[in-house]
């Protein structure tokens, strides 16, 4: 059978798409940038390789025998030609047919985003791919965003009265496990998004109804958001990267609602609602 390996397979994303190619019966390699976690293969999943973008020296026990390729670009990186070619050149003379790139939303319009610049790498390759164009995650309010939301009953946001069409990351897993295990998919571009399109203080109020307290959304200027973001630990240019995209949001270039998902999943997308739902217990006191 043909193995697939899945990059990022720790974090949002990759973790679902597992879960989607395990329920397919696939043969799965998921990669993992820790020594310690190549022993501790989750259960499933037929093999675990070490494998860091940046570390050449992983690439050939990761890609040996590798038919297809989830591909994540981490979000720590942003010089793609010095710290993703080389592994992207890699899997292809090494055989892999088929990439599957997790992308953003508009790359194609947005030269300048390090997804576009992937997506121009694999598309020169001569590889078959799949570009997985993803709008703004749910799951970034249980992660990024839960502090203010646990602490403040707050979504602490600089996004205006912008609407976003967000996505449920169980879906693009649903959506690349589809997309990796059938044919007709290659050399195709899909915008995936959910299928409404929210302000955060509708998003608030749906977190209030379904919370069971009230939460509110406090729309701070850039500055303030720089500085809590600070106080919080993170990184100048991750918070630099947020800020340009709640601009984005801001400018209402977040909101288009896109079928594409609804029609590859079989399903209406998850909801917003269905979301806070399922993770109450995460935005709970
Ligand atoms: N957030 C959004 O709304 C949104 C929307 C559209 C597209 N995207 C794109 O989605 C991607 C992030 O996906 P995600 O949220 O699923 O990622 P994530 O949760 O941030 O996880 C990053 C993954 O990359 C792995 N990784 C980190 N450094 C690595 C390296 N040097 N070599 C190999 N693997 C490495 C990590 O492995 P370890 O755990 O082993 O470190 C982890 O599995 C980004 O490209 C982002 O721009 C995000």
């Amino acid at each position: 059978m043909d193995t697939i390996l899945v990059t990022g397979a720790t974090g949002n994303v990759g973790r679902e798409v597992v879960k989607g190619l395990l329920a397919r019966g696939t043969r799965v390699r998921v990669s993992v940038t820790d020594e310690a976690d190549t022993r501790r293969a989750p259960s499933g999943v037929a093999e675990v390789a070490l494998f860091d973008f940046t570390a050449p020296e992983t690439f050939p026990a990761a890609f040996d025998g590798v038919a297809r390729l989830f591909l994540v670009r981490p979000p720590a990186i942003g010089n793609v030609k010095r710290d993703m070619k080389p592994a992207i050149d890699y899997a292809v003379a090494a055989g892999v047919g088929h990439v599957v790139f997790l992308s953003l939303v508009g790359a194609e319009r947005n030269r300048l985003v390090p997804h576009a610049k992937v997506e121009k790498l694999l598309q020169q390759s001569g590889v078959a791919w799949t570009m997985l164009r993803c709008g703004f995650f749910m799951q970034n309010l249980d992660t990024t965003h839960r502090a203010d939301i646990v602490e403040h009953d707050d979504i602490f946001i600089p996004a205006g009265n912008g609407r976003t069409a967000f996505i449920d990351v169980r879906d693009i897993g649903a959506v690349a496990a589809r997309v990796l295990t059938e044919a007709g998919h290659e050399n195709a571009a899909y915008p995936l998004t959910g299928s409404e399109s929210l302000t955060y203080g509708e998003v608030a109020e749906i977190m209030t109804a379904e919370l069971g307290r009230p939460i509110t959304y406090s729309d701070p200027s850039p500055l303030a958001f720089a500085r809590r973001m600070r106080e919080r630990g993170y990184a100048g240019g991750f918070i630099n990267v947020m800020n340009g995209i709640y601009l984005t949001t801001r400018l209402g270039m977040a909101a288009t609602v896109y079928p594409q998902a609804a029609e590859l999943l079989g399903r209406p997308p998850i909801t917003m609602r269905q979301y806070v739902r399922d993770h109450a217990a995460a935005f709970g006191r």
